[in-house]
């Protein structure tokens, strides 16, 4: 069958391509009192470190600060994980899993973004996570941290591998709740003798960091020759040409050194694997809980067995966590562990979790999976490296303010009021 055409254009008027067209907005000068309102220049931020840090909207953009800003072996040392750093990969990658759920035509004027790890508040579902040699990160180190954590009301963990004392850091935030991380030493006298000064400066909890029998494998740090403290070769004084100022600090403030060890000098690795002790095992645990009469964390729980184990043993809280991809490399992923852990323990105990945690969404969708809080480790320490004690605010700034953004975005006014059903993994 023929089909006939028809002309749907019929009766609509043509334009003449040989008429000029006729314009459709009329064109005239803008006056002065139009334009006025509209010139807004930025306020110029004389101070460059504010002037930084104001920048830097995200952690990735803090990262990319303090990439700039420290010797790469300092950066390298902070940023890099074991071997072919795929834990690291994955805990990141488990997060960007995270499809959230949101509900709608919820009043979220309001957001409270408390909570209660151990018992007692917390301002944001955080905490800062032991890390070691925080000094050589920006000589403000701990101090500068802890400060941050008193300022914002979450509590702060120092290392047995800190570079300011228990008591120093004590004395730099009277107000904050601080927490001192154990590693057991071969020689468990200096350890007894670390908890009871902790115990002497008023800090509120032991976190037995169980995960590093012997040291992972962290080859940018070989490659890199990085020691404690940094050693004077052709690479670190060429290196020094490009960051002046973090060599300036160095070499001007008290000299960097491990607060809780007479002195050591070598690589990270072989302090470790000369003073750690393999055969720790959980009946050190019964003592530890003897010797320490106030809370217990365990971190580096990374099977459902074993938080049942030290949970059983006395521990408070455990922290799932692979150490931030520094020790065994393809370890288990802790965003996709706690689930289960908080299932096996969470009516005993309290779960936290690390590894990976970059912005406040992370946090959000930590604590929908059963998480109290996270542990952030290098969030703050790309801030420190940033901008010293105004880069760690601004970390914390920045993961509060995406933290209060997403819960509102989500539909759910409190920090309590999350629950797994707000999320989903995808495959
Ligand atoms: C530079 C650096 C040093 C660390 N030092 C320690 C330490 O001394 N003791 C410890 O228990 N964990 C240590 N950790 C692991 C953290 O406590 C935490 O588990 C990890 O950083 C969490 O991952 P994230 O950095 O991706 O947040 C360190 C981590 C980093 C990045």
């Amino acid at each position: 069958m023929r089909r006939t055409a028809v002309d749907h254009s019929a009766g609509i008027a043509r334009h003449d391509p040989t008429k000029p067209a006729r314009p459709t907005t009329a064109r005239r000068l803008p006056r002065w009192s139009e334009l006025q309102p509209l010139l807004r220049p930025r306020p110029v931020q004389l101070d460059p470190t504010q002037r930084r840090l104001s920048r830097a909207l995200t952690i990735a953009d803090l990262r990319a600060v303090a990439k700039r800003r420290t010797p790469r072996a300092v950066f390298d040392y902070t940023d890099g994980g074991a071997e072919t750093e795929t834990s690291l990969r994955r805990a990141r990658e488990a997060f960007a899993r995270v499809e959230f759920q949101p509900r709608v035509l919820r009043d979220v004027t309001v957001v409270d973004t408390t909570t209660t790890v151990l018992g007692r508040p917390a301002a944001l579902p955080l905490a800062f996570a032991p890390t070691g040699f925080t000094r050589m990160m920006h000589h403000q180190g701990e101090r500068a941290v802890v400060r941050v954590a008193e300022g914002t009301g979450i509590p702060y963990a120092l290392s047995t591998l800190g570079t300011t004392s228990i008591e120093e850091v004590a004395v730099a935030a009277p107000a904050a709740r601080k927490w001192f991380q154990l590693y057991v030493w071969r020689d468990r006298g200096a350890g007894k003798e670390l908890v009871e000064r902790a115990q002497a400066a008023g800090y509120e909890a032991l976190i037995l960091t169980v995960d590093v029998p012997v040291a992972g494998a962290r080859l940018r740090d070989v490659r890199n020759g990085l020691t404690i403290p940094p050693s004077l070769t052709l690479g670190t004084v060429l290196d020094a040409a490009t960051h002046p100022w973090w060599w300036v600090n160095l070499l001007t403030t008290e000299p960097l050194v491990f607060a809780s060890l007479s002195s050591w000098e070598g690589t990270v690795a072989e302090l470790i694997n000369q003073m750690f002790d393999p055969s720790l095992t959980v009946r050190d645990l019964s003592w530890l809980r003897e010797s320490w009469s106030g809370p217990l964390i365990v971190k580096g729980v990374q099977h459902v067995e074993d938080a049942r184990m030290v949970v059983d043993h006395g521990a408070d809280a455990v922290v799932v966590s692979n150490h931030g991809g520094r020790q065994l490399d393809r370890a288990p992923t802790p965003l996709e562990v706690l689930p289960a852990v908080v299932e096996a323990v969470g009516d005993r105990a309290e779960v936290l979790v690390d590894g990976g945690v970059q912005s406040g969404a992370d946090v959000v969708a930590a604590v929908a999976l059963g998480a109290r809080a996270c542990l952030v480790g290098r969030a703050y320490l790309y801030g420190l490296m940033a901008g010293g004690e105004r880069g760690v605010q601004r970390a914390v700034d920045i993961l509060s303010s995406e933290l209060v953004r997403t819960l509102q975005l989500l539909g759910v006014d409190s920090v309590r009021g999350l629950e797994p059903a707000c999320l989903r993994l995808r495959p």
